[in-house]
């Protein structure tokens, strides 16, 4: 436990304290998202390379109308981790050309984000009322209780997948807990395919996703007083076919110290030494099944790109 008696250290610093503290040093993937990082990640998005948003896009161009018939109406839409709620006009026009008034509820923990969410819905979709929630996830779903009607509870572009399996299966428990019978969840999962098109993914030739790694080193920069070298680290992308998961680590060049002067912490990196700052879990059907019935849901029915490289599936409470 850090002392914080004399300024006030972010909630995240004993994280970062241990995981850099211990044997095989990690920081947590949430510390990517900064204002630098997000900005940096809506440009991962549109990479050649980086394939699962456009996928994901391409399925609900092409498939909204029937996800639309098999959740039935009428419902309320609910999704988590909106952000700016770039993807869902197409979703919504599919169910708001069925039912008159749709109500969408986006959920995001920047109230910023929402209010771009909310401008770009009423031109996606003017027929949606919108109504935007402001939640921190780590206080969990009691939110969802308050949303009348029957819901469909949206979690998109495989951010499951940035979840280790038991923090996954616990987070759509938890998700689950706050649902009816009859409501539903509808969760995008990045599916496993061969490295050579994983790793580019995860390491792109114009080097974005490693400014994307990289930044998390400034941030603690920032607000630790750290001097971490950026130069001294290089961005490492790995398919782990055991774990089904990429890999990303930031690997130091040379021995050195590193010092973070508000956690008053000194660390030493042998030369190859990693900082393992990130997975992202690739999943087989089978797994989704598995993941959706140890949380307590049922899949009812998926739906792929023509490449079965992205899934959308639909779970029922
Ligand atoms: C947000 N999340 C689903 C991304 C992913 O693909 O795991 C984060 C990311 N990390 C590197 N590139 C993208």
């Amino acid at each position: 436990m850090i002392a914080r008696a004399l300024v006030a250290l972010p909630e995240y610093a004993d994280e970062v304290v241990q995981g850099l503290n211990s044997a095989r040093k990690t920081l947590p993937c949430k510390l990517f998202y900064d204002d630098r990082g997000s900005a940096l990640f809506e440009e991962i998005t549109r990479l050649d390379e980086y394939y699962p948003t456009r996928t994901e896009l391409e399925i609900l161009r092409d498939r909204s109308r029937e996800i639309a018939q098999a959740v039935g109406l009428p419902v309320s839409i609910v999704e988590l981790g909106a952000g700016t709620a770039t993807k869902t006009g197409t979703l919504l026009n599919a169910f708001a050309c069925r039912q008159m008034r749709l109500k969408y509820f986006p959920v995001d923990i920047s109230s910023a984000a929402l209010g771009d969410a909310k401008k770009r819905i009423k031109m996606d979709c003017p027929a949606a009322v919108v109504k935007p929630v402001v939640a921190d996830f780590a206080h969990g779903f009691g939110f969802l209780k308050n949303i009348p009607n029957r819901k469909l509870v949206l979690y998109l572009g495989s951010s499951i997948g940035n979840f280790d399996w038991n923090d996954a299966t616990a987070m759509l428990r938890n998700v689950r807990e706050q649902l009816s019978p009859g409501d539903g969840l509808l969760l995008g999962t990045d599916m496993v395919k061969p490295a050579d098109i994983l790793v580019p993914a995860y390491d792109d030739a114009q080097g974005i996703t490693a400014e994307f790694n990289k930044n998390i080193l400034m941030r603690l920069n920032r607000e630790f007083g750290g001097d971490f070298d950026l130069s001294s680290f290089c961005h490492v992308a790995e398919w782990n076919p055991l774990r089904s998961r990429m890999e990303i680590y930031l690997e130091s060049l040379r021995t050195q110290i590193v010092s973070l002067k508000a956690l008053s912490l000194a660390i030493r990196f042998g030369a190859g030494e990693r900082i393992h700052t990130e997975n992202s879990y690739k999943y087989t059907l089978q797994m989704v099944e598995q993941m959706l019935c140890v949380s307590g849901s049922k899949l009812e029915k998926s739906w792929f790109d023509r490449r079965k490289w992205f899934g959308l599936h639909l779970a029922r409470v």
